[in-house]
């Protein structure tokens, strides 16, 4: 009897380990492999944005779509696209972004027709976003991001810089267009959290942004500072998330889980 209980009670854990084991690359800060983010077709979502053909059936790499070790992109290519910041990147540029293509709407709130803010303290104190540091294009940095997620370039177009002489050539045909991931497709980044501009600028002017020294709110076990995610000052899409999944702990690559809106209140002293 007692040993049937035993038994159970091994089939049982070594089930909910298997399981653990099987999820354990999707928790946050685990590393990308089996994330939204690993696009091979073994661990990964390779063959949903891939239009069915393996990238690199016989290595199945994951790196390849954004970075490779030769023939990467060069600074000059980089530069007539507008781009700042291009560690190794394998990935095709956007053709939305600017100065290639017409670049993005920003976000915006009021109307030119809306009559003023009402001016209660409330807005006296709050640093309008118009006034001062309105968002701008997107940095360098977010234009990486924007590469797959506006939809203007298939996911799977890579490896083709210098000629198309790469470690590995693929022009795949399945855009963000349309899903759920696309941000900024057909160039509207208008009703979007703002991106582009100086966050410390904002700050000195509004007393309900925390100061850039602030650290995150929520699970932070690097003691993340706002200050560690901006780049030359700007909130850009990694200020609020992390590509890699490896030192956030919120759910879709966010630094800190929002619950709680844990996120937003690192920021918004609200
Ligand atoms: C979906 C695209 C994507 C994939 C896949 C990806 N990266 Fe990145 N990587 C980026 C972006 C975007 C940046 C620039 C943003 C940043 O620095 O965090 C970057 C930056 C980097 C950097 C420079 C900054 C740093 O964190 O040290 C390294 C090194 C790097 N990646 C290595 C890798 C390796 C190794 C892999 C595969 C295991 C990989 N990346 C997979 C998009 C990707
Ligand atoms: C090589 C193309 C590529 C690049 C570059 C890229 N992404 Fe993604 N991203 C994807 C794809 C494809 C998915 C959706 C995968 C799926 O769910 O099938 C995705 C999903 C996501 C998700 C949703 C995650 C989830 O768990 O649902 C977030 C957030 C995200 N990306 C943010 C970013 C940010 C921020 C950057 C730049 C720092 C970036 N991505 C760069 C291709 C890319
Ligand atoms: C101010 C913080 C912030 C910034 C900046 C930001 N995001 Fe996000 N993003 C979030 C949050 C929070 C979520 C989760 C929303 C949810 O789960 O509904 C999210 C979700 C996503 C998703 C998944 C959408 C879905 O429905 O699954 C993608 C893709 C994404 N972001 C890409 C980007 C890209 C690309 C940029 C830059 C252009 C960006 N984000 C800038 C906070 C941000
Ligand atoms: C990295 C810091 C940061 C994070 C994280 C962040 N914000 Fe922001 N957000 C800002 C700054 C700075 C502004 C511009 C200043 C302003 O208008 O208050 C802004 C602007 C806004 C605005 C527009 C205000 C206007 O004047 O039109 C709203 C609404 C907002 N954020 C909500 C959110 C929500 C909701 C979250 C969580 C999902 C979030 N923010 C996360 C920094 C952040």
């Amino acid at each position: 009897m007692k040993k049937h209980i035993v038994l159970l009670l091994f089939l049982a854990i070594s089930v909910l380990l298997v399981c653990s084991l099987a999820i354990a690359g999707v928790n946050p800060g685990t590393g990308i492999k089996q994330t939204a983010h690993d696009l091979s077709s073994a661990t990964g979502r390779g063959s949903e944005w891939d239009a069915g053909v393996a990238a690199d059936p016989a290595l199945d790499r994951i790196c390849i779509y954004c970075h490779a070790p030769h023939h990467t992109v060069k600074a000059v290519d980089a530069e007539a696209n507008g781009v700042d910041y291009f560690p190794l990147w394998n990935h095709d540029f956007s053709t939305q972004a600017a100065p290639v293509g017409p670049g993005y709407t920003p976000y915006t709130n009021t109307l030119a027709s809306a009559p003023v803010i009402p001016n209660s303290i409330q807005h006296q104190l709050n640093a309008d976003l118009t006034q001062g540091t309105p968002p701008g294009q997107p940095g360098g940095i977010s234009k990486l991001c924007l590469s797959c997620h506006d939809g203007s370039v298939a996911i799977s177009s890579y490896g083709n810089f210098n000629g198309g002489i790469a470690s590995s050539k693929h022009t795949g045909s399945v855009f963000a267009t349309g899903t759920r991931i696309a941000i900024g497709a057909g160039g509207d980044l208008s009703n979007h959290h703002p991106i582009g501009f100086d966050y410390n600028a904002v700050a000195l002017a509004d007393d309900e942004i925390r100061d850039s020294s602030s650290v995150l709110l929520g699970n932070n076990p690097y003691g993340l500072t706002i200050s560690d995610l901006l780049y030359g000052d700007k909130v850009e899409c990694g200020s609020c998330h992390d590509v890699h999944n490896t030192k956030n702990t919120g759910l879709k690559f966010l630094w800190v889980e929002d619950t709680n809106s844990n996120l937003c209140f690192s920021c918004h002293a609200k």
